[in-house]
């Protein structure tokens, strides 16, 4: 949600700035924006992406060792020129870039408006701005010290950083509930959304803290304060990220890398936690609160898109191997409407970024509310995994794709080790399942990359739906999950129609869409209800519908029936979803592509969603 970038150093800062804000741009894409300091302050922004600003920019000056950049995902005003960060304020003198939302922005505006301020836009950030400045001249103080008495004012999330025209050896930089990083150079600073863009030029990071404001100055020094004045250590951290993790490694989109990265993320993901042979499995986050986990009343799953799909898979695990009851909810749903929740409960929040606003939120109520609460991230240091008592990381590398591809397989990953360290522990499993479950997940990797293998196929149906207007997906149990998944993964990237339901409910209703312009794809990886997902492809067929089965090789049944049929390896039921997203993930890819979208930047989505 809007990514920002900003330099102060011996080195000009505008090649800076727009490498940053491309690696940056998977956080918003509406329009992108730089300030640069050279003796005047100027601003250049487009609507657009990175390379519209680029394009705007060429044989124009970007002189400056000071500069601030940032990519927009729109929320106070449509995406176009004016509403394009950087802002100056009504001086002149000062510029900001801003992640996050103002929520009491308009009666600040009106107060500013009968004091005299005029406004260029329709954002609540130009407000901020000109509330640092007002406050800057009335009590005739230092712009550091405006910012912090504004950010005591103002209600919502930021990430902000301030630059001023009258001190170019100067950069501030704040955050509430929305990310940022100081990486320390020699000589140099840089401050970014998430430290891709910093990674190249240092691994010297600082994660700053909610509530927390910094100076940086062109001489090295680093001053941190919070918002109530307290001078704070600046505690550095080394940067464990690789450069070409976030780049594009040869694949056409990242999309496309991360979804043959997955054979590999679940590896990383499952190294030095479990071992088949000696049957034990070992989540560093769990072992402390084993007792609290299993003597929990209940767990509260909570997430938010593909995240929460995760969670839907983690019901069916942790019910059926730890037989703890599990309850999943959308945490955006969560966080308003009074949940009761206690000190017996334990919540896990699972989240790619880390970020997510409503989860963080859900967290909070939670939390006050005595639970234990277990994050599974992605994203090191992220605001969720900070916030958790507890929790693993899903150690998946950095996703650039907007549409979550080898996440989702490495939260399923974690949940399936967290529910068989559970089953563990409470003694619900018998060791002997407990081997035979871990030998079949250590083979996952390379039945994933059997799944991969279905891609020429999956081309070919592609090549024949791609113009279809709806699709139906269609799974039961653990398939249930993947059939929402598989649904949400083609509408967010190719902007068709799809809906997930679990293959049973069809017959109470969805089967009036059904006829021979709809194409119904059935996740039929599972033995148990092989008879069952039979029955219900034999209804879409005696009523026109065009049937993709994702089916165990060899399934000659259903190979009989359907009109496509793509094969994957068969392995222990409880881990098919692992396999049987894979061919979801590239048919959603394919026919993205063939009908022209971008999919690694969908319209109007942005990577992590830090605004309600
Ligand atoms: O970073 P998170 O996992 O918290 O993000 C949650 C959702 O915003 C995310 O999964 C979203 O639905 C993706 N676009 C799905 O591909």
């Amino acid at each position: 949600m809007c990514g920002i970038v900003a330099y102060i150093g011996p080195k000009n800062a505008y090649p800076i700035l727009i490498k940053g804000l491309k690696r940056l741009e998977y956080r918003g894409y509406d329009s992108a924006g730089v300030a640069l300091l050279n003796g005047s302050l100027q601003i250049l922004k487009k609507e657009g992406k990175v390379s519209d600003l680029e394009n705007f920019v060429a044989g124009k000056s970007t002189e400056g060792t000071v500069g601030i950049g940032h990519t927009r995902w729109a929320t106070h005003g449509e995406p176009c020129d004016r509403n394009a960060h950087p802002h100056l304020s009504n001086s002149g003198n000062l510029a900001i870039i801003h992640n996050g939302i103002i929520e009491n922005y308009a009666a600040l505006k009106t107060e500013l408006e009968l004091r005299g301020y005029t406004f260029e836009s329709d954002t609540d950030t130009e407000v901020l701005l000109n509330l640092i400045e007002d406050i800057q001249k009335e009590e005739k103080i230092s712009t550091e010290e405006a910012v912090r008495v504004a950010l005591n004012e103002v209600v919502g999330a930021y990430a902000i950083v301030v630059i001023e025209k009258s001190k170019p050896d100067t950069l501030i930089a704040a955050r509430k509930g929305s990310p940022l990083v100081i990486g320390i150079g020699k000589g140099e600073f840089f401050v970014a959304s998430d430290a891709s863009p910093i990674i190249e030029y240092t691994k010297n990071v600082v994660y700053l803290n909610d509530e927390e404001f910094v100076v940086l100055h062109r001489d090295g020094n680093i001053e941190i304060k919070t918002l109530g004045n307290i001078q704070k250590t600046p505690y550095i951290q080394k940067l464990e990220m690789d450069l070409e993790k976030i780049e594009k490694g040869g694949y056409d989109y990242f999309m496309l890398k991360e979804i043959y990265e997955q054979p590999q993320v679940i590896r990383d993901c499952m190294r030095g936690r479990m071992n088949a042979e000696k049957g034990w499995i070992k989540l560093g986050g769990i072992s402390e609160f084993a007792n609290r986990i299993n003597n929990a009343k209940r767990i509260i799953i909570t997430a938010c898109g593909t995240s929460w799909h995760s969670g839907l898979i983690a019901e069916y695990l942790i019910e059926e191997l730890a037989r703890i009851p599990v309850e999943v909810e959308y945490a955006s749903e969560f966080r308003y409407r009074n949940p009761i929740v206690n000190e017996k409960d334990v919540v896990i929040a699972i989240s790619q970024s880390g970020e997510t606003a409503d989860t963080l939120s859900a967290i909070q109520i939670a939390k006050d509310r005595q639970a234990l609460i277990y994050g599974i991230c992605n994203v090191i240091g992220s605001s969720i995994a900070r916030a958790s008592h507890a929790g693993s990381y899903t150690h998946a590398g950095p996703e650039i794709g907007v549409a979550s591809t080898k996440a989702f397989s490495a939260q399923v990953t974690i949940l399936t080790l967290l529910a068989l360290q559970l089953a563990q522990s409470n003694g619900s499993i018998s060791q002997s399942r407990l081997r035979q479950i871990l030998y079949e997940l250590e083979a996952i990797p390379s039945k994933v990359e059997g799944a991969l293998k279905t891609n020429d196929k999956i081309v070919e149906i592609a090549k024949k739906y791609k113009d279809a207007k709806n699709f139906l997906y269609l799974g039961r149990g653990l398939n249930f999950p993947v059939a929402l998944e598989g649904a949400l993964k083609l509408k967010e990237i190719s902007y068709i129609h799809a809906e997930g339901y679990p293959a049973a409910e069809m017959k109470h209703g969805p089967i009036a869409l059904i006829d021979e312009n709809m194409p119904v794809v059935f996740i039929a990886t599972n033995q148990s209800a092989h008879e069952k997902i039979v029955s219900n492809i034999q209804e879409v067929k005696a009523r026109k519908g065009k049937v993709i089965a994702i089916v165990l090789e060899g399934d000659t049944v259903i190979r009989g029936l359907a009109d496509e049929v793509i094969e994957v390896p068969e392995t222990d039921e409880l881990l098919s979803p692992l396999v049987s997203i894979v061919p979801l993930q590239l048919l959603s890819y394919h026919i993205a592509l063939m009908r022209g979208c971008n999919v690694d930047q969908p319209r109007n989505l942005a990577k992590s969603v830090t605004v309600e």
